[in-house]
């Protein structure tokens, strides 16, 4: 039975082989280089928020966030990454992620998620509409991939009814 719970510096080499697959399959992100675990480490040392799901001892998801800009008035937007083991996808495990990383950022005070997708990654807009992320609109020629321009979707999830 999966698991979810907070995940820590002792994770980082399995989170880092998670993000390197969705890396390597050019679906999920214009990053080309590969983490290390070090990489993963720094996000701790910055206390981002990372969930991992858990399942029989192996970490097979996670999900963290970073921040949106720097400065003080966005604090409380968070960008997010959700990544699952290639094997493991298509079996709830991005949602359960989703879901910690969701309770987690609430617990922290931020107001809002969002990430950009590329339009052809339709298990990760269809994630985010289960979850009720709303597409806000379309950055056409956003970065080039591998020499070939790709658009990506912004998507957005308020995580407070209380704007007042
Ligand atoms: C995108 C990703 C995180 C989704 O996680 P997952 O565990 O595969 O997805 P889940 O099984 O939790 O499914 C979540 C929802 O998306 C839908 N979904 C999942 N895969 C889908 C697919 N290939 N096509 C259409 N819908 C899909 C499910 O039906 C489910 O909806 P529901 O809860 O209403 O039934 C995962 O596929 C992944 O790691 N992909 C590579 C990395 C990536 O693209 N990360 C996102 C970067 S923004």
């Amino acid at each position: 039975m999966p698991t979810i719970r907070s995940a820590s510096p002792q994770d980082a080499d399995a989170i880092a082989a998670i993000y390197n697959q969705g890396i390597e399959d050019r679906i999920a992100t214009f990053e080309t280089e590969c983490r290390s675990a070090d990489d993963i480490h720094a996000w701790f040392e910055a206390d981002r928020p990372c969930v991992a799901v858990e399942d029989d001892g192996m970490v097979l998801a996670f999900a963290s966030l970073s921040p949106y800009r720097q400065r003080d008035c966005y604090s409380g937007i968070g960008e997010f990454s959700v990544y699952v083991e290639r094997s493991a996808r298509g079996k709830g495990l991005g949602r359960l992620a989703m879901e910690g990383l969701i309770e987690e950022a609430r617990k922290r005070g931020y107001w809002k998620l969002l990430s950009r997708i590329f339009p052809e990654n339709t298990a990760s807009l269809s994630l985010c509409w289960a979850l009720g992320f709303r597409n806000v609109g379309t950055y056409r020629m956003h970065g080039k991939l591998d020499g070939i321009w790709r658009d990506t979707v912004i998507v957005e999830l308020l995580l407070s009814n209380d704007f007042d």
